[in-house]
């Protein structure tokens, strides 16, 4: 077998599909989604209408991208969960249908622990040393994770509410600006006074993060500040963003720092959306300094991808566990 899979990633708003053959990828192609950018957010509904829609082109251009032929598949992967039900069963029910017709084993794959694994896609740089801790950092997910092998991983701490890309989209929405808000956030906090505001992140015990009382106390500042001068937001803009943004990655960084400590484990990893965040890699790779190695997949390989799916699946066919065709997604399904 030469290992050539087919993944179909469909969790939340990006349809994505892969072709990947002994952990290198031969195509990663991923549909975005832009109808969410009128609601502020992701309208789960229409996220499976348009996962729909895109499904079997995102296919067709990652096998013809490939230069592989629906012959040649060995293996049909997909998200079973976490993420959102309609749009989970866009993508499993695409993967049954094929892996049925064409008599290829099924593979189902952890969204949470993919993130991870994309670290292990061939043409990443380097690949982290096992054990090590991954601090993933999604807009639907924050988790500090223990990686002790590629399928043996323990959730050591996680968000009580919301995620932390979550927070960055809410409070960029309260700053009217688009959705999603954290890649502007990041841009303008460039110019920015990240001092000049405070806000707080509630406490939590352990590992665990909250982040809804930072978004409630931006909301009610924000209110205050606008009823004295309306044009506030607009004049303090980028040291909002600048002063939202430490906020956010100094509790990820807090927590981080305190299992780097407590475990002992000095190889890191991030994952998610989140770091794609310039202050967030920036003090992450800090932690070189004492003597951590740090790890940071590449961009493609950090938010809603194909690949990271298919490399997952790569761990799971070793293994030997195939999926029946009575598999369902699992829109909570734990690490
Ligand atoms: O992993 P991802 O693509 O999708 C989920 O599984 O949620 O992560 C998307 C999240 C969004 O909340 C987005 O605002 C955030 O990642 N994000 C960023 C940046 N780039 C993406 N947040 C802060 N700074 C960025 N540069
Ligand atoms: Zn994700």
């Amino acid at each position: 077998m030469k290992g050539c899979i087919l993944a179909i990633e469909s969790s939340c708003d990006e349809t994505s599909a892969a072709i990947m053959i002994n952990r290198e990828v031969k195509s990663n192609l991923i549909a975005n989604q832009t109808i969410h950018a009128d609601y502020g957010g992701v309208v789960p509904e229409l996220a499976s209408r348009e996962h729909q829609k895109n499904i079997l082109p995102v296919v067709d251009q990652a096998l013809k991208k490939a230069k592989v032929s629906i012959d040649e598949l060995e293996a049909i992967a997909y998200t079973k969960g976490p993420g959102l039900l309609g749009s989970l069963l866009v993508g499993s029910s695409f993967a049954k249908g094929i892996a049925l017709s064409r008599n290829l084993p099924l593979i189902e794959v952890n969204h949470m622990k993919a993130h991870i694994l994309a670290h292990f896609i061939k043409d990443e740089n380097k690949e982290p040393e096992l054990p090590f801790l991954c601090l993933t950092v999604s807009g639907g997910h924050t988790q500090i994770v223990k990686v002790k092998s590629q399928l043996d991983m323990e959730v050591l701490g996680e968000t009580l509410d919301d995620a932390a890309g979550e927070a960055f989209d809410k409070a960029a929405k309260m700053m009217n600006l688009p959705y999603p808000g954290g890649p502007l956030i990041d841009e303008l906090a460039k110019k920015g006074n990240e001092d000049r505001f405070k806000f707080k992140v509630g406490e939590m015990e352990g590992y665990n993060f909250s982040f809804s009382g930072l978004k409630t106390g931006i909301l009610y500042f924000l209110r205050d500040e606008v009823k004295k001068d309306p044009d506030f937001i607009e004049k303090n803009k980028a040291d909002l963003c600048a002063s939202i943004q430490k906020s956010i990655v100094d509790a990820l960084m807090l927590k981080l720092n305190k299992a780097v400590k407590d475990t002992g484990i000095t190889h890191l990893a991030l994952a998610g959306g989140v770091s794609a965040n310039s202050k967030l890699r920036a003090a992450f790779t800090e932690l070189e300094e004492k003597a951590c190695t740090c790890y940071i997949p590449k961009f493609e390989y950090c938010t809603d991808n194909a690949a990271m799916i298919a490399i997952a699946a790569h761990y799971l066919i070793e293994s030997g566990e195939i999926a029946k065709q009575a598999s369902a997604p699992e829109p909570r399904m734990k690490i």
